[in-house]
């Protein structure tokens, strides 16, 4: 299903249900920015999870100053062994009924020309976190009866890539875990939804859109899978949409789209045999003109 962003502010239903604090995992830029803002548009106080404490700062105060919510900084690295533990302390007198998993590391190279360690990075952050996290607030969660898990995945978790193979693998493992969670909890109070976003504007993504050959993206609304995945990555959605489609997505789970591009590519890629859709993945990771992204061997 695409869930498009459609805004329901200050929403007392949606406070009623995932309130009174949210905890966004990977808060500070982009998306997770986002999703800290909306949580706290719809009425929600939040806790806000990222490394850098300069930058975790100054988003939260933007969100409090323009939402007029509490909000609580943890500045904690979502890779360290003991971040349950940390979590755990920083929240322990909130009643925290949504929990945001927003966080990833992307490694980009050939499986066997990365570095190991990089790989490992990428499964604690994309994999072992979310473990945590969603075994941990889901107690919570199911113990007050009522609450939301949102977990950021990616259209790259649909299918394996070059040049992304620890982060799709990471991105389908959030996927299925957040499925499962949507099959197990829903009867409990619990709802809980994957995102699988697409091309999104962010710094990052917006030095890589300048990679990209314009020709090769220039075919629109065809339906072939390969010219609408290529073509909407000329068109990024704002973070504010995902963060919107995310909210929306809560109950309608178990998975969403941002976008109905996405949404489509997906299902075609889901129809081919398998060999077929890893080439549509493999020609798209060549619209960049980034060497060696470009040579596919
Ligand atoms: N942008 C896209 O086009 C796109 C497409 C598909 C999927 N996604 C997914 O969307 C999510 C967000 O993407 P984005 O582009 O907005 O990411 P981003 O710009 O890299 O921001 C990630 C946020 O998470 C924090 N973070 C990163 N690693 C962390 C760690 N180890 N511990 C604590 N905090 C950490 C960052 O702050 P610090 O660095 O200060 O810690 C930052 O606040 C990811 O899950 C990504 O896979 C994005």
């Amino acid at each position: 299903m695409t869930v498009t962003s459609q805004r329901s502010t200050g929403s007392g239903e949606f406070t009623e249900r995932y309130g009174p604090w949210a905890l966004v995992a990977g808060a500070s830029v982009g998306i997770g920015r986002a999703l800290s803002m909306e949580a706290a548009e719809r009425g929600c106080n939040v806790v806000l999870v990222a490394r850098g404490k300069k930058q975790l700062e100054l988003t939260a105060a933007e969100v409090a100053n323009r939402h007029g919510v509490q909000v609580r900084t943890v500045a904690a690295d979502l890779a360290s062994p003991d971040i349950g533990e940390v979590l755990a302390e920083a929240t322990a007198d909130l009643d925290v009924g949504l929990l945001v998993y927003n966080a990833a590391v992307g490694p980009n190279s050939r499986f066997i020309d990365g570095d190991l360690d990089l790989h490992l990075l990428s499964v604690d952050v994309n994999c072992r976190t979310p473990v945590i996290l969603c075994h941990q607030f889901g107690r919570r969660l199911v113990q007050r009866g009522r609450g939301g898990i949102v977990v950021i995945s990616s259209m790259g978790g649909t299918q394996g890539a070059v040049n992304f193979s620890t982060y799709n693998a990471g991105k389908a493992f959030e996927w299925i875990l957040t499925e499962s969670l949507w099959t197990e909890l829903a009867d409990r109070g619990v709802d809980a939804v994957n995102v699988f976003v697409g091309a999104t504007s962010s710094p990052n993504y917006d030095a890589f859109k300048q990679t990209l050959d314009p020709e090769l993206c220039s075919r629109t609304g065809t339906d072939d899978p390969l010219d609408r995945a290529r073509s909407r990555l000329m068109r990024p959605s704002t973070p504010e949409e995902v963060a919107a489609a995310s909210y929306e997505g809560l109950g309608r789970g178990p998975v969403v789209y941002t976008h109905p591009d996405d949404e489509f590519v997906s299902r075609v890629c889901f129809s081919l045999p398998r060999a077929e859709a890893t080439r549509v993945w493999r020609a798209l990771q060549e619209t960049s003109t980034r060497r060696p992204d470009r040579i596919a061997r």
